[in-house]
């Protein structure tokens, strides 16, 4: 088994090789040793690094008078906020470490000053010639990444190998497209600690996930890895906590320092799930208390303000709950919103990472069979549970194909009284390429209503099928559906994918799937709507190498930030107030045809601004996710919220800015 994955491995080497484009950075350096893999399994998988050249970083601070190097403008905190004090406190500090005579202070003040300026950013540079270290360099091959193949389940290397042709083909793009973009920037040291294979159901997951289950976290973990790994940074992967500990100490002991002969010691980022964080929260108390802002945590369905604080949420929790449960599990993390990494982009809350739609072997020019058929999406036999009446419905019009995997006996069909499966032929389980192959020649991809956003229905676009997506008549939320009850969102579900439902005709159809009427009519006009294949950007490989490039090098939520280097730069920001009654700052941004973005709230929660906008002759502070509002300003951090819809008589005040088409991550201005 090993040594034809080995093999195919190779051949995705040699591949890389053919390259027609000559940016890429590939070398061959004698790394054998590292495909021993084994000896590398107690300090967790790290991509293999290509040594690069040791950069001439000299700058002869001594021939700077010392008054000279310690003279700052009045105005430096207004770009700098943290100079003043970081000087102040490196004259006695540098002896705390060796790492700070490694970078070549040696107690004069033009030494602070260069290391401060040069080495670190807190202050402004003393040259013109800015110093830059390591630099992320884009690397597509698939090489990079062999390390860490051993750690990960199978159906994430069955992932990266099958798209990276694909991923490779995106490199070029993005760097033939925003070529200032991609190059400059940090090369970062990030971990990814999958925090769900890490505990006592790991075997039973990756298993489950050779034979269908739940495949979304997985999916998206392999288009993060192959992400991070292509746009240049170090990789850290680990999948248990033996490894994981190995790895924060060795972090640990490299000390405070940023750089040490131009390479970059610290953790960056940290890739982490629920589970993972809660692994961090017992056993690496102290690093999650110094590293909390660097966590970027993986959380599909997204979270809201109300949710992330635990005690916002205990004195709220009747007013946040329906009648499943009154419980906050997957909150409470006390995070940042802007931390939590969703799967679509549907809260402007939180950051969108999303997926790549596997496209690859899709065939434009393939005719659909003569006769229309349609695919049901349910893989398992119980969300067919009540679809008798829409699947009837459907088989006056079209074959039928199901994936159902837990459908084993054919006669099991006969035993119950539902005759949901008959006259429907019944693939049973299949891999990611006999679905796209299916996918390809199907008119309609059916959907019952569940799962909810998962990542079919954009494949199934991208094979030229419209999707026939269920729309709720009542939307379903934590306060009336069992499967939410307990996620920390109030979002409210219109569709099983209210991000295809924007997307709309030709290739997705929403309709009440239990209006038999409505329902007829939805699927003659889908037969004859015959769309393209379709990819939106943000779910191509090179909207989401753009996108986790720029979101990892500007997104800041550690530590103080001058205006001037916010991202989104401040001055896309556009304030409009709610119209509608009851309506968030989400909605009222949308009808501008923008995003809400939560970063700018702390820039509008002033009192003078209220005064402007409502003509308060005084403001008061409050603690609410709706502040802030008419004559009230916002006390509590946490709650900022572009979500929350308040009551009917508050208006709120609304930062909104704009982002590139199929692209919702980024501001047009943000590149
Ligand atoms: C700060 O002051 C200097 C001159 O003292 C000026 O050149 C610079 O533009 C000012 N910077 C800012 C951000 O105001
Ligand atoms: C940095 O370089 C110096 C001299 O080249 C060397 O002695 C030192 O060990 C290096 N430090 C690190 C952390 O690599
Ligand atoms: C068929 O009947 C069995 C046992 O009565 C039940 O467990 C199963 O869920 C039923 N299948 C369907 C599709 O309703
Ligand atoms: C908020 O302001 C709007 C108009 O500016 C006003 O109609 C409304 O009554 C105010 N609400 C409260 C609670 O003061």
């Amino acid at each position: 088994m090993r040594r034809r994955r080995r093999c195919l491995a190779l051949l995705f080497i040699f591949s890389a090789f053919i390259t027609p484009l000559g940016f890429f950075y590939f070398t061959i350096s004698n790394e054998s040793g590292k495909f021993g893999f084994s000896s590398e399994y107690t300090s967790g998988f790290q991509t293999s690094e290509v040594a690069e050249q040791p950069e001439n970083v000299q700058l002869d601070f001594k021939s700077f008078p010392d008054s000279e190097c310690s003279d700052f403008s009045s105005n430096v905190t207004i770009d700098y906020p943290e100079c003043l004090s970081k000087m102040q406190w490196i004259r006695n500090g540098w002896k705390t470490h060796q790492c700070y005579a490694d970078n070549y202070i040696d107690g004069s003040e033009c030494s602070f000053r260069y290391y401060l300026s040069q080495v670190e950013n807190y202050c402004p540079p003393m040259t013109e010639t800015i110093r830059r270290n390591g630099l992320a360099k884009m690397s597509p091959s698939i090489r990079r990444l062999l390390p860490i193949f051993d750690g990960i389940p199978v159906y994430m290397r069955t992932r990266i190998n099958r798209l990276w042709k694909k991923w490779k083909e995106g490199a070029h793009e993005v760097m033939e497209t925003y070529e200032k973009t991609m190059t400059n920037r940090k090369k970062l040291n990030v971990l990814v600690f999958i925090g769900f294979l890490a505990n006592e159901q790991k075997l039973k997951l990756a298993k489950k996930s050779d034979h269908g289950g739940p495949l979304g976290e997985l999916l998206q973990w392999s288009d993060l890895l192959a992400s991070l790994s292509i746009i240049g940074h170090h990789l850290e992967v680990t999948t248990d906590k033996d490894s994981l500990r190995s790895v924060l100490w060795k972090y640990k002991e490299r000390g405070p320092c940023q750089y040490v002969n131009g390479t970059r010691q610290q953790m960056d980022t940290i890739f982490t799930d629920i589970m993972g964080l809660n692994i961090l929260r017992q056993y690496h108390r102290q690093f999650l208390l110094n590293n909390r802002c660097r966590i970027r945590l993986l959380d599909s369905f997204g979270t809201h303000a109300e949710f992330t604080t635990k005690t916002y949420f205990l004195q709220n929790k009747r007013k946040l709950s329906g009648p499943f449960s009154q419980r906050n599990p997957w909150g409470g993390h006390g995070l940042d919103l802007r931390q939590h990494w969703t799967f679509y982009p549907h809260s402007d809350d939180n950051t969108f990472l999303g997926f790549v739609v596997d496209t690859e072997g899709v065939d434009e020019k393939r005719q659909k069979t003569l006769y229309p058929s349609a695919l049901v999406y349910g893989k398992e036999k119980y969300m067919w549970e009540n679809a008798e009446k829409p699947i009837g419905v459907l088989k006056k019009f079209v074959k039928i194909h199901a994936t159902v995997a837990d459908l084993e006996d054919v006669n099991e069909k006969k035993t119950n009284q539902s005759t949901v499966f008959d006259d429907v032929k019944n693939h049973g389980f299949l891999n990611s390429q006999e679905i796209s192959e299916l996918l390809d020649t199907t008119t309609i991809f059916f959907g019952l209503g569940f799962p909810l956003e998962g990542p079919a229905p954009l494949e199934a676009m991208a094979r030229g099928a419209v999707f026939i997506n269920a729309r709720f008549e009542i939307p379903k939320s934590r306060k009336n559906y069992k499967f939410l009850a307990e996620k920390p969102t109030l979002r409210e579900w219109t569709s099983q994918n209210p991000y295809m439902e924007e997307i709309g005709e030709p290739h997705v159809i929403t309709v009440d799937i239990n209006n038999e009427k409505e329902l007829e009519i939805a699927i003659k006009r889908a037969i004859e709507l015959k769309p393209k294949p379709f990819v939106p950007f943000e779910f191509s490989p090179a909207g989401m190498l753009l996108r986790v490039a720029l979101l990892l090098e500007k997104q800041e939520t550690c530590g103080k930030i001058a205006k001037s280097k916010r991202w989104p730069p401040v001055n896309q920001m556009k304030i409009f107030k709610t119209v509608n009654s009851g309506d968030s700052c989400e909605m009222t941004c949308h009808s501008q045809k923008m995003k809400c973005e939560s970063s700018y709230f702390p820039i509008i929660n002033s009192p003078s601004l209220l005064q402007r906008q409502f003509g308060c002759s005084s403001t008061i502070p409050d603690a609410s996710p709706f502040a802030p509002f008419n004559c009230t300003v916002q006390s509590s951090a946490y709650l900022f919220s572009c979500a929350s819809r308040p009551p009917l008589e508050v208006v709120r005040v609304c930062p909104c800015r704009d982002y590139i088409p199929e692209q919702h991550a980024v501001c047009k201005a943000c590149l």
